[in-house]
């Protein structure tokens, strides 16, 4: 099955699935949505059950050595693989057992090419395609989902809204979490009094440099109390970065 956009789209995903009517479901809307429906990106979602060898179309089987549930077969997905990959295009496995997903691997995957996204689902994939076809195994969070399916969209929403002209005059991203190890800072808007809270002042200084300084320090305090893990990584990976607190970023 595939979803409309212009063929000249530039960033064209595509997914393999068992269930290829999810998609585009929730990337259909909003900001990725309007997107799509204006061709800046594209997506390809394929059924895997159509690469099936058998008259049965099965497309799984019970695990070698015993034990519960189902594993996908090797021989129809690398059928499914061969069939939709595009050379080049990075090969991802959505799986509890892969590596995080991070911030910095969705920059790679929106610098292009989109990748093929293979959706996993039942106790697993037979581990001899995942290595015969170079899938990379990405996890995108310790928890465990039914299927891919949601975590793949979850790859595709974070691309996608960092593709050129998807958020407009927000388009760099720089300010929001994770662009520099941090959390992002509290926001705030009118009213300027809710239930007894005030908009912290130095907001409504008109005092820019002031305003960045708390910003900074803000996205610090909480990175330091909420995520020690990316504190630490952070002093580690980048000390140049860990200057001055009024530096003019915010
Ligand atoms: N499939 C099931 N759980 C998953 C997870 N946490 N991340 C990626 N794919 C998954």
């Amino acid at each position: 099955m595939t979803t409309t956009s212009p063929t000249t789209a530039p960033w064209r995903a595509t997914v393999l699935t068992l269930f290829p009517e999810m998609f585009p479901g929730p990337l259909g809307l909003s900001l990725a949505g309007r997107a799509l429906a204006s061709g800046i990106w594209a997506l390809d979602a394929h059924d895997i059950r159509e690469y099936a060898l058998d008259r049965h179309r099965s497309v799984d089987d019970t695990p070698a050595g015993g034990g519960p549930g189902m594993v996908l077969r090797a021989d129809v997905l690398a059928r499914a693989i061969d069939a939709v990959a595009a050379p080049g295009q990075p090969r991802l496995l959505m799986s509890p057992r892969g590596a995080p997903l991070t911030q910095n691997l969705v920059r790679e995957l929106a610098q292009g090419p989109a990748p093929l996204i293979v959706c996993g689902r039942f106790e697993g994939i037979d581990q001899r395609v995942i290595e015969a076809r170079h899938l990379s195994e990405v996890s995108i969070g310790d928890y465990v989902l039914s299927g891919g399916e949601i975590a793949a969209m979850t790859v595709l929403d974070a691309c996608v809204r960092l593709l050129p002209g998807v958020m407009g005059r927000l388009s760099s991203g720089e300010d929001e979490s994770f662009s520099d190890g941090l959390l992002e800072y509290p926001q705030y808007t009118r009213p300027q009094e809710f239930e007894g809270r005030l908009i912290p002042a130095v907001l409504l200084s008109g005092d820019h440099a002031k305003i960045a300084a708390w910003r900074r320090s803000e996205a610090e305090a909480l990175t330091k109390s909420r995520r020690p893990d990316l504190w630490a990584r952070r002093s580690d990976e980048a000390p140049a970065k860990k200057g001055p607190k009024n530096t003019t970023d915010g």
